[in-house]
C-alpha cells in the first residue's frame, strides 16, 4: 500500500485535474489501484479504529405512527405510512414498544452523543399531557441528552392544547412543529381533515405564552388554492412572530386521495386542468392551471425573505 506521503503527493498532483464525473465507483478510482491483495480484515480495522476516533452525533427521529381518522381514512395529500388511531390503550402500549426498543438499542449508541431529537409521525401530539415525560424518558434511557439541543415535537393543529404544549415544555421538548398545510377552512376540507384556523392561532397563541418557539408547515399548489390564498398564509404566519415556515409544494402522488382525483380528471380524458367533471362525488378538486405554477414558483422567490424551503 502506499504510505501517506505518497498518497499526499498524488492527491496533490492530481488536485486541479479536469473532471467531468465526480461520482466514483471507489475512492481512489480503480484505475490507480496497483496493489491486487489488499486483505478485507486489515481495511475494516483501520476502518474501525478510525471511525473510532470520530466524534459521533446523532440526529433522533422518534415516530408515532397513529393518526386520527380523515374523510376518506387519512388525509387525502398524505403519502406518509400511518395506522389509524383508535384511543390512549394504543399509545400506553406503543410506548411500551418504544421503551422495549431503547433496551435493544442502549448497549449500541453506548457514548453517541446526540445533537437534536425530532418527535415525528403520523401524529407525535395524539399523547395525553402526562404521557410526554414517558416519551421522553424513552430516549433518557438510552441517551444523555445534552443541554441546549433542539427537541421538537411535530403535531396537527386540532390535538394541541395549552395542558399539552405545558406537558411537553415540562418534559424538555424545546420547539413546536405544527402541520398547518393551509389556513383557509374551506381549503382544508379537501384533504378530509378536521381543523380550523382558529385552532391554529389558538396553538401558537399558547406556544408564545409557554415561550415554545413553534414553527408551521404549510403547502402550496394546493387544489382551488390561488395565488392570494397562498400568499395570504403566508403573510399570515410571518405575522404571529413563528420562528420558521417550511413551505413545501403539494406533492399529487401514489395511493393517495389526491392522486386518484388527479387521476380521473388529467387532460387525457380530455378534460382543462381546472375542471371539475361532473357528478364527481367527495370534496372538489380543483388543480391549478400550468400557467400558475409558473407565476407560483416566482412567487416562491418574494416569498423566500421569510420562508425556507
Ligand atoms: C410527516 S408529515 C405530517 C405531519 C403531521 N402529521 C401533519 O399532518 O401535520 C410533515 C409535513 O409534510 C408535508 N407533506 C406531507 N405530504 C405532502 C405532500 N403530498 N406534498 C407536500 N407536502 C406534504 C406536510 O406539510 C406535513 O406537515
Ligand atoms: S398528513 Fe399527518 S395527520 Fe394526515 S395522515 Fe399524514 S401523517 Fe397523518
Amino acid at each position: 500500500m502506499h504510505d501517506l506521503q505518497a498518497v499526499h503527493a498524488f492527491v496533490e498532483k492530481h488536485r486541479r485535474r479536469r473532471q467531468s464525473n465526480k461520482v466514483l465507483h471507489g475512492h481512489p478510482s480503480p484505475v490507480h489501484w496497483l496493489e491486487k491483495d489488499v486483505p478485507m480484515r486489515d481495511v475494516l480495522q483501520a476502518r474501525e479504529q478510525a471511525n473510532r476516533a470520530i466524534r459521533k452525533q446523532v440526529n433522533l427521529y422518534v415516530g408515532t405512527p397513529y393518526c386520527l381518522p380523515t374523510d376518506p381514512d387519512r388525509c387525502g395529500f398524505c403519502l406518509f405510512p400511518s395506522e389509524i388511531y383508535t384511543g390512549h390503550r394504543q399509545l400506553d402500549e406503543y410506548l411500551g414498544y418504544l421503551e422495549r426498543e431503547g433496551d435493544m438499542f442502549r448497549d449500541h449508541f453506548a457514548g453517541t452523543e446526540l445533537a437534536s431529537i425530532y418527535f415525528g409521525g403520523g401524529t407525535s401530539n395524539l399523547y395525553k399531557a402526562d404521557q410526554y415525560p414517558r416519551l421522553m424518558d424513552v430516549v433518557r434511557g438510552v441517551f444523555e441528552i445534552p443541554p441546549h439541543i433542539e427537541v421538537t415535537l411535530e403535531g396537527i393543529p386540532q390535538t394541541f392544547t395549552h395542558d399539552k404544549l405545558l406537558g411537553m415544555k415540562q418534559s424538555g421538548m424545546n420547539r413546536i412543529s405544527m402541520g398547518v398545510q393551509q389556513l383557509d377552512d374551506e381549503l382544508i376540507k379537501a384533504s378530509g381533515r378536521k381543523q380550523t384556523s382558529e385552532q391554529v392561532y389558538r396553538t401558537l397563541e399558547s406556544c408564545d405564552a409557554l415561550g415554545l418557539p413553534a414553527s408551521v408547515d404549510l403547502i402550496f399548489g394546493w387544489p382551488n388554492q390561488t395565488l392570494e390564498a397562498m400568499v395570504r398564509d403566508l403573510e399570515a404566519m410571518a405575522a404571529t412572530g413563528i420562528t420558521h415556515i417550511t413551505h413545501y409544494e403539494l406533492n399529487v402522488a401514489g395511493r393517495t386521495d389526491f392522486f386518484s382525483k388527479s387521476e380521473r380528471r388529467t387532460p387525457h380524458d380530455g378534460r382543462q386542468p381546472g375542471d371539475v367533471p361532473r357528478g364527481q362525488s367527495g370534496p372538489r378538486v380543483v388543480w391549478l392551471h400550468a400557467g400558475d405554477t409558473i407565476r407560483l414558483r416566482a412567487e416562491r422567490r418574494r416569498a423566500r425573505e421569510y420562508v425556507s424551503v
